[in-house]
């Protein structure tokens, strides 16, 4: 199978904090995919743009060690980095002073062939005061689109806020609010598998699906952002976003149209039809030391933090569609393994007409996000053999690289999927503000709860499945989480 590669419009992209570890790790390396796949107009150029007093050539040698950092051995050619970094240019910039901005504005192009994308890669506070001075320098024309990390805002008040200043400088088509599970290849596959098959809409709703589990499992710790994180948490760091916009895609109605406003339209009506959650139907967890690292505790430098670097929830959501369904979530750093999945686990068959012994069986539709993307059903069949009616339970197995051979290795990673959808003035796979405050208002009731009773994470050994009460708030209802495997 080979996919088309059809080339963007002419850009400028000017990434704000271009020196920055997610500019190195991810965006600059995603660019340059997009460059080696011929995505990327020859005459397109990317500006970092930073506090350090870089020249051209020193930004480009950074970046030349970035990418042999972060993308080692992937078949690119030395022509192709040279042809790459010539598209590039620095300039040292004042975020939130008067320094650099003369020079930018010179260097941007402002004709109406040439798309200008502003990538906010800097920390939440800076996001107004470059809106600000993009705007007044007459930097950003009509073509201009801001990109925005997150976190967006910390709660509802702040979220309005950073909205509100926005908005002051540029038109909601021009803010793509980026969150990058919705740019994985398997987030999308999960609207096609919904949406472009017969098969599974009539089955998706109270009447067939039993509960539906959605876990992104870390191994990693916290690391050597404590700072932020502990100040932030799963719930904020995590599920405000990431776990809710799968929960949407899941949830959702199908949209009259694939287009941005149609499917965030949808997704927003989910949120507002969350129910608050139960204070038994949330575990917090905070991991412990083990031999091999510190603990939470130890990780943030902060003996007393009461932060969750776990939480497990079960969620309603009241409407038609899923009256009396369960949604559970879970999210946790240091577990036993890295794998995102969501799985649709539906009823048992009204009447078995196969004698006890046979077990009980149930199909679940998995869909797996990584690693190894794919899509499972599982279906029941006959053990096969001599020896009666034994029922065993058999994966229809959509793993996308035996589906798609080679290919599936080279599927673009979630930051250069959004990029290009920047520039191609695309926002289906970005949040609307309005989704971003339902977000925060579904979240911040449940944080207050916490804080206001000075209520305190459980502590669960790393490499496990999380602290025991996770288990138990499934056990309640007779269910059972699947298990985390890489
Ligand atoms: C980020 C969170 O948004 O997503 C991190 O801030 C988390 O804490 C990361 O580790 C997970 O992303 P991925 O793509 O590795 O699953």
């Amino acid at each position: 199978m080979v996919s088309r590669v059809i080339p963007v419009e002419n850009f400028d992209l000017v990434i704000f904090g271009g020196t920055g570890d997610l500019a190195r790790r991810k965006i600059l390396p995603g660019l340059f995919r997009r460059f080696c796949s011929g995505q990327m107009p020859a005459e397109a150029r990317i500006v970092g743009a930073a506090r350090s007093d870089l020249t051209d050539a020193e930004f480009r040698k950074d970046i030349k060690a970035a990418l042999e950092e972060f993308l080692p051995n992937k078949g690119h050619t030395a022509k192709d980095v040279r042809g790459f970094l010539d598209r590039l240019h620095y300039v040292k910039i004042d975020a939130t002073g008067t320094q650099g901005w003369s020079v930018l504005k010179k260097l941007v192009r402002k004709d109406k062939d040439t798309i200008q994308a502003f990538y906010f890669s800097v920390a939440p506070t800076l996001f107004g005061p470059l809106a600000e001075r993009l705007h007044t320098n007459k930097i950003a024309g009509p073509n201009a689109r801001i990109v925005v990390e997150k976190p967006f805002g910390r709660d509802l008040e702040s979220a309005k806020a950073l909205n509100a200043t926005l908005r002051d400088h540029f038109e909601e088509s021009q803010i793509y609010r980026i969150d990058h599970y919705l740019g994985k290849e398997t987030v999308q596959n999960l609207m096609a598998v919904r949406f472009g098959n017969m098969l599974f809409e009539p089955l998706w709703n109270a009447q067939y699906v039993d509960h539906v589990q959605i876990t992104v499992a870390e191994t990693v710790g916290v690391g050597g952002r404590g700072a932020y994180y502990d100040k932030s948490g799963a719930m904020r760091d995590m599920v405000q976003n990431h776990l809710m916009q799968l929960l949407c895609l899941i949830a959702m109605e199908p949209p009259a149209h694939f287009d941005p406003d149609s499917v965030r339209d949808e997704k927003l009506k989910v949120i507002r039809a969350l129910d608050p959650p139960e204070r038994e139907d949330i575990v917090r967890g905070q991991y412990k030391s083990d031999v091999q690292g510190d603990s939470y505790l130890e990780e943030v430098e902060n003996r007393s933090s009461t932060t969750e670097s776990f939480v497990a929830m079960k969620l309603a959501i009241s409407n038609w569609r899923w009256a009396g369904v369960p949604f559970y979530l879970r999210t946790g750093k240091r577990l036993k393994a890295r794998a995102s999945e969501i799985s649709i686990v539906f009823k048992e068959t009204p009447h078995s007409i196969f004698d006890k012994d046979s077990g009980r069986h149930r199909n679940i539709l998995s869909i797996r996000l990584q690693p190894n993307e794919g899509i499972t059903l599982g279906v029941t069949i006959k053990e096969p053999g001599p020896g009666g009616m034994r029922l065993v339970d058999v994966p229809l197995d959509m793993t996308f690289a035996d589906a798609l051979g080679p290919e599936a290795d080279d599927v673009p990673d979630a930051y250069e999927r959004l990029i290009m959808d920047v520039i191609r003035g695309n926002q289906t796979l970005f949040m609307r503000g309005d989704e971003v405050e339902a977000a925060w208002a579904w979240t911040d009731p449940i944080i207050k709860d916490w804080t206001s009773r000075g209520d305190k994470p459980k502590a669960y050994d790393v490499e496990t499945t999380g602290p025991e009460d996770a288990a138990v708030l499934m056990h309640r209802a007779g269910r059972r989480w699947l298990d985390i495997k890489a």
